[in-house]
């Protein structure tokens, strides 16, 4: 077991670059992998979950070349891969379990996923459901609706899919399957989620569409494709790992920290409107689009046009730098279609809500219960244990800020996003914080702590 130890601070001055964003890295070597060409990836997140991605997609003929940040995907096309001998390890990743879901439906070879016991105890029904009615044979192999999944080959047709949860992993896997089904396919979901598959498929060159309804639901729709190719994809810097450097930039006294190259698309920075609700003093410079406007030459990155517009648009991902400075945070209502654009960061939003004042209702995120870990009881767990009046509710939280924090054993329960708030906690704490099993920060965020050192040595 790692432990790290932190302890409170003041002042912290500096700079950080965080790595590439988790989902788009996954993503761009799945996408390059069913492509013809090669694709060239440019700061790929070298996490392990985005390595197992890797991993699968080599097992089944991909050649996959890593230099430094920049991965090479040598894509054989829509219909190039190759059975795997064995089953394919997905370690702890549930994108890499449910987006390949999607591909793997459409091979004419069997496959075995499985991974960690964290994974093998999430729920996988929610894909299956939708892939088996578009015709895919995906079995839950021991019956539990988890993994393993035993994927057989079957004929896909196309379905209009009504999701009865925000989630851009079961949109992807069904808009996945889509490109080998006989006709066009659509996900409804009652909010908008993370849109990084609709925006890269346009970008490979897939018809894609999406709209965001008058009730905030949304329908993202493609079409049966021939053949996608190869591209050059930048990835843009994690939000979700930069989150824990705008908090400890709002709550560390007297802080100032700059974020570099951090991707702020709409549909993921939700954070950032928080921050805003909650007093925080955030600058935002030298915004831009990571691609170009028209990658693929074919018009097809209508969808990213349609839904931004104004200075954050394009085919692409925008990116801005983040300026974040030491504010007097107060509480907010967090809830409703905001959830999806900042599922991953509520433990760091809890943290932050127990160190401002007054009160913060977490609610409608419900989709906690199944990350990684039971987020709402292990967020809940650690506050407590830190000093912070809490209350679990059933689809979230009720923060009662202002009290302060006090140094805990923090207990991450394997969970990189438990472990990397609480060590954010730690900093704004009084005494000494230390972080258990804190290597599985690795999941996501390798550098971590090095780059959390460098800002403390300031
Ligand atoms: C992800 C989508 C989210 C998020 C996960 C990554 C993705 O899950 O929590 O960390 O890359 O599509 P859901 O879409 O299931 O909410």
């Amino acid at each position: 077991m790692s432990v790290k130890n932190i302890y409170p601070k003041r002042g912290i001055k500096g700079e950080v670059t965080v790595p590439g964003d988790k989902s788009i890295s996954h993503r761009s070597v799945m996408l390059g992998s069913i492509a013809l060409g090669t694709t060239e990836i440019t700061n790929f997140l070298q996490g392990a979950d985005c390595l197992s991605t890797i991993g699968c997609f080599r097992k089944m003929g991909i050649e996959i070349e890593q230099k430094d940040g920049t991965v090479l995907v040598h894509g054989q096309g829509l219909r190039g891969l190759s059975a795997p001998e064995g089953t394919l390890d997905v370690g702890n990743s549930g994108t890499t379990t449910r987006l390949m879901s999607g591909i793997l439906a459409g091979q004419d070879f069997v496959s075995v996923m499985s991974g960690d016991a964290s994974l093998n105890s999430r729920p996988m029904g929610r894909v299956m459901t939708p892939l088996n009615r578009m015709g895919a044979r995906i079995g839950s192999v021991l019956d539990n609706g988890c993994a393993p999944l035993r994927i057989e080959p079957g004929v896909l047709h196309g379905i209009r899919y009504q999701s009865p949860v925000a989630s851009a992993q079961v949109k992807s896997a069904i808009l996945l399957a889509g490109l080998y089904a006989d006709s066009g396919t659509s996900v409804t979901e009652p909010a908008l989620s993370r849109n990084h598959t609709e925006l890269m498929l346009g970008a490979f060159g897939a018809d894609v569409t999406s709209e965001v309804h008058e009730d905030g639901s949304a329908t993202a729709g493609v079409m049966p494709c021939k053949q996608l190719y190869g591209q050059k994809i930048q990835v843009p810097g994690d939000i979700s790992s930069a989150a824990y450097f705008i908090a400890a930039g709002l709550l560390v006294p007297g802080a100032e920290i700059l974020i570099r190259n951090v991707g702020t698309n709409p549909t993921r920075a939700g954070i950032l409107k928080v921050c805003e609700a909650m007093g925080a003093d955030i600058t935002y410079l030298n915004p831009r689009n990571m691609w170009d406007e028209d990658r693929t030459g074919t018009g097809n990155c209508r969808m990213g046009q349609e839904y931004f517009g104004g200075l954050h648009c394009g085919g692409g991902e925008p990116t801005a730098d983040i300026l974040v400075r030491y504010s007097m945070l107060h509480g907010t209502t967090i809830g409703g279609s905001l959830i999806p654009a900042l599922i991953d960061e509520i433990p760091m939003i809890a943290v932050m809500a127990a160190c401002a004042e007054g009160t913060t209702v977490i609610k409608d995120a419900a989709e906690l219960k199944v990350k990684e870990t039971n987020r709402i009881d292990t967020v809940t767990e650690n506050l407590r244990a830190m000093g912070a009046q809490v209350t679990p509710t059933d689809d979230g939280m009720v923060i009662e800020g202002g009290t302060g924090l006090s140094g805990a054993h923090i207990r991450s329960c394997l969970d990189h996003r438990i472990a990397m708030a609480f060590s954010i906690a730690g900093l704004a704490a009084k005494g000494e914080t230390v972080i258990e099993d804190s290597q599985c920060v690795d999941v996501s965020y390798p550098g971590f702590f090095a780059a959390l050192d460098s800002l403390m040595d300031v």
